[in-house]
């Protein structure tokens, strides 16, 4: 019988937590506990990062974890790559189950940036309002270009201030809705959307609403990872488990 270690904090980990529940295959949501009041799960939670690629290596052993599936954020580099020397290390099977990245359409107007940093430096030149719908833990970065106005979309309310001077928080978890957010961004008079290139459903409707409106988009590049087994589907993963 497997006993998984379901690496997550996005909403295709709940899902495929959710699926490994209904299939009965015994396994463990990890998280790293950033996010208040996360929600509720079909199976055992774990919360709090294992002590790098050592404590990962531990506690695959001292729990018996048969497979490791890394279900984590594609910009959340460093647990990725964990993963895959502790698995390595272990001699422990792992799969990625990841989201293709976005990429432009027709009436998209975006300026790829390879990181934080490069967004940043774009972001130099006249005052503008800007979405900045990149999560919280990067917002301090952009504190050299203190001439905007931005628009945070935040899962919680932010514990510190953030260190730009004109700014608006809205508290939001989603999910979000194109109309919703064509409504937001014509309120906060929005001329320019910074995002990650997070891929999947449940961000892009930022997008969707920068295309309907016209707007430029300054897209973020994934990290890159070591290479993995990697798959976009839960069915996928469930498949790789029982073979
Ligand atoms: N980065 C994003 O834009 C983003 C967006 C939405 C959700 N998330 C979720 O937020 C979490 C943190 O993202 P991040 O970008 O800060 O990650 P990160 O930089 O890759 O991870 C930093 C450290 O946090 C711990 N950690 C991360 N994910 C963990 C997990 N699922 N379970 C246990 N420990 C974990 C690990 O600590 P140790 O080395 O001590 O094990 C890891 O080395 C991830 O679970 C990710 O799926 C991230």
């Amino acid at each position: 019988m497997p006993n998984v270690l379901l690496l997550g904090g996005t909403t295709e980990a709940s899902a495929l937590a959710q699926a490994l529940a209904e299939a009965q295959i015994p396994a463990t949501l990890s998280y790293m506990g950033r996010v208040e009041r996360p929600k509720a799960q079909p199976v055992p939670v774990r919360i709090g990062g294992f002590g790098g690629v050592a404590g990962l290596r531990d506690y695959i052993r001292q729990h018996a974890v048969t497979h490791v599936v890394d279900a984590t954020h594609p910009f959340a580099a460093q647990m990725s790559t964990n993963a895959v020397n502790a698995c390595a290390d272990t001699g422990t099977p792992l799969i990625a189950l990841t989201r293709p990245a976005w990429q432009p359409g027709p009436g998209d107007d975006w300026q790829r940036v390879a990181d934080i940093p490069a967004a940043v430096a774009a972001l130099a030149g006249p005052a503008r309002h800007v979405m900045l719908a990149i999560g919280r833990m990067h917002i301090h970065e952009f504190a050299p270009q203190p001439h905007h106005r931005y628009l945070l979309r935040l899962v919680d309310e932010p514990k510190e201030t953030p260190p730009l001077p004109d700014h608006v928080v809205v508290v939001d978890r989603g999910p979000f809705s194109t109309q919703a957010d064509i409504a937001l961004m014509r309120a906060h008079k929005i001329d320019l959307v910074v995002s990650k290139n997070a891929g999947g459903t449940g961000s892009v409707s930022k997008l969707e609403a920068a295309r309907a409106l016209g707007l430029p988009v300054l897209m973020i590049d994934r990290p890159s990872l070591p290479p993995r087994h990697d798959v976009h589907a839960i069915a996928e993963v469930l498949t790789w488990l029982k073979a």
